[in-house]
């Protein structure tokens, strides 16, 4: 591997712990929990792990340990720490025994099913620390939630003499952690199930878990290459730049960049879906917005648009859940259809009149991209929909027909850019690194204590690293019923944009001025060294929740 200066040294760079983390661990435990609704039915469906209390870890004398195997997994979206959690892993591990092995299997779920790994030693993690990416052992979305994989797992990690598993993911992936625990506790199978808060989304969020990781970074980059683009609008005078930015459901990414830059106009899944708005009701506001700035002589600006904007629009909520299903009964016949043409005329004559008045009224590109394939979660590919440019086109129509009308006196013109694969395996910020590397060691703490079930928490995380509370929540307690392709499921909840948060808020208070006036504000590339006020703050959206 060639690398980087900046790579060189990054690798000597090291990771802040709390202070309970720094020595031995004591655990102390909490109360008893309950899950966050629908106590009966997931205690029903965990009896081993529902209701287990919550962890903290305080400093304490170290205990001998018997040496043991564990096994690692990256799940699903790359997210800048993942290396670090894994380092983290690996050096609480040999901290409790100099003999504990830790494996990494390959290419996420699917390799502990089909026995793909690599035992990490020193000489491969150290190539790794602090660095973005997941390509130690590679991630994958294969979905682990059937017995036959469960014992194929089992199987594996016996082969391996593997007593626990660390999987590194998302809510689903999380939640299947939970089930994994679920069904080896319950079989006596000596095998645990620690589960770690990752996703560059940042929806997988609560009381106990402050934020997942990757979600600072990957907002900080896209935060620098929004500052640039508002640099150079400022500067030419002359484009609106309509930027979407990742993050399957939440908004929390395109809020945090509207926070760290002041865009003119910054567009909340959340609040479109909760004021029932129309695809039209939102062009309309940004039209709006571009009118009033022509009228003052500035025919330029900036838009964030949060990927998954078009499942909040509720009429396209309804036409996207009627697609997944009909797609699903008559994905033969449609897949025997020739053109892209065909395939709208035959999935339109199948729609309901009022989603069949929605999907026509679709450019045709933004209507394939709705029919295209679904993820293995049976999820619509949102980063696909090319909202942006859809965007740009109806602002542009409707600026039309208002320049008719008199309405609109000035310039458009849109440039399209969609920010997400640039930021998710970024070099991670201090704080990631910190956090990931915090997160891993209590992972292992948690397996050295014989814990199942648990999620890895570090929390008071606006505080300095030495005051960082770590410890364990029983993922039950983050739980409820949803509705999962008809049936209901227990998952964990995904925490979107609180209309009455202190983040969405403080946007409010502001997003008037913003629109109209020029308020950018240009945060630069994410420092590595220097002082602390630059280098290790960490995102706004969690001062202001935390203040
Ligand atoms: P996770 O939820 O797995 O962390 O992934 C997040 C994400 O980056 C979303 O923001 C995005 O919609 C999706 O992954 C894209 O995934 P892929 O690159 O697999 O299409």
């Amino acid at each position: 591997m060639i690398k980087s200066p900046l790579q060189i040294a990054r690798e000597s760079y090291a990771p802040k712990l709390p202070k309970a983390l720094k020595g031995s661990v004591k655990i102390v435990e909490g109360k008893e929990t309950e899950s966050v609704a629908d106590q009966a039915d997931i205690k029903a469906m965990f009896p081993n792990t529902y209701g287990m209390p919550l962890l903290t870890f305080e400093p304490g004398e170290a205990a001998p340990t018997a040496a043991r195997n564990v096994g690692v997994i990256l799940s699903g979206g790359q997210a800048p720490g993942g290396h670090n959690v894994i380092s983290g892993i690996y050096d609480g591990l040999k901290k409790l025994n100099p003999d504990n092995k830790l494996y990494g299997f390959l290419g996420g779920p699917g390799g502990l099913v089909d026995n793909e790994y690599v035992e990490l030693t020193a000489e491969i993690v150290d190539h790794y620390r602090n660095t973005g990416g997941f390509d130690i052992i590679g991630s994958g979305r294969t979905k682990l939630e059937e017995e036959e994989q469960f014992e194929k797992a089992l199987v594996n990690c016996k082969a391996l003499d593997i007593t626990a598993l660390v999987i590194i993911g998302g809510d689903d992936s999380n939640t299947n952690a939970c089930v994994l625990a679920e069904y080896y506790k319950n079989k006596a199978a000596g095998v645990q199930v620690i589960g770690v808060p990752k996703t560059i989304d940042g929806d997988l969020k609560n009381e106990m878990i402050e934020t997942s990781f990757g979600f600072d970074t990957a907002c900080k980059v896209y935060s620098e290459l929004i500052g640039n683009i508002q640099r150079d609008a400022n500067s030419a005078k002359k484009y609106w730049h309509f930027i979407k930015l990742m993050g399957r459901s939440a908004s929390h990414i395109g809020l945090e960049c509207a926070l760290q830059t002041q865009p003119n106009i910054c567009i909340i899944s959340e609040e479109v879906e909760a004021k029932q708005q129309t695809l039209d009701d939102v062009v309309t506001y940004i039209a709006e917005a571009v009118a009033k700035r022509a009228a003052n002589g500035s025919n330029f600006g900036t838009v964030l648009i949060p990927e998954g904007l078009v499942e909040f629009i509720p009429a396209m909520k309804a036409l996207i859940a009627e697609l997944n299903d009909l797609l699903a009964h008559n994905e033969e016949k449609v897949n025997a259809l020739e053109g892209n043409k065909e395939k709208r005329e035959f999935v339109a004559e199948l729609l309901s009149a009022d989603s069949r008045e929605v999907f026509v009224s679709l450019p045709n590109s933004i209507a394939n991209q709705l029919m295209a394939d679904r993820d293995p979660h049976g999820n619509v590919q949102v980063s696909l929909i090319e909202t942006e440019k859809m965007l740009i086109d109806m602002v542009k129509a409707k600026l039309k027909g208002w320049k008719k009308e008199g309405k609109f006196v000035g310039k458009f013109s849109g440039q399209a850019h969609f920010f997400g694969y640039e930021g998710r395996c970024a070099a991670p910020s201090n704080f990631d690194a910190d956090y990931c590397y915090s997160l891993g060691t209590t992972a292992s703490v948690l397996i050295a204590e014989g814990k199942t079930g648990y999620m890895a928490s570090v929390r008071n995380l606006t505080a300095s690293s030495d005051e960082w509370i770590a410890g364990g929540v029983p993922v039950t307690m983050m739980m409820n019923m949803e509705k999962r392709h008809g049936e209901m499921k227990p998952v964990i909840q995904k925490a979107l944009v609180r209309l009455d948060g202190a983040p969405y808020k403080k946007f409010v208070e502001q997003r008037e001025d913003w629109a109209i006036n020029t308020k950018y504000v240009y945060p630069g590339p994410i420092q590595y060294f220097g002082p602390s006020e630059v280098c290790d703050i960490t995102t706004k959206t969690l001062q202001y929740e935390q203040a």
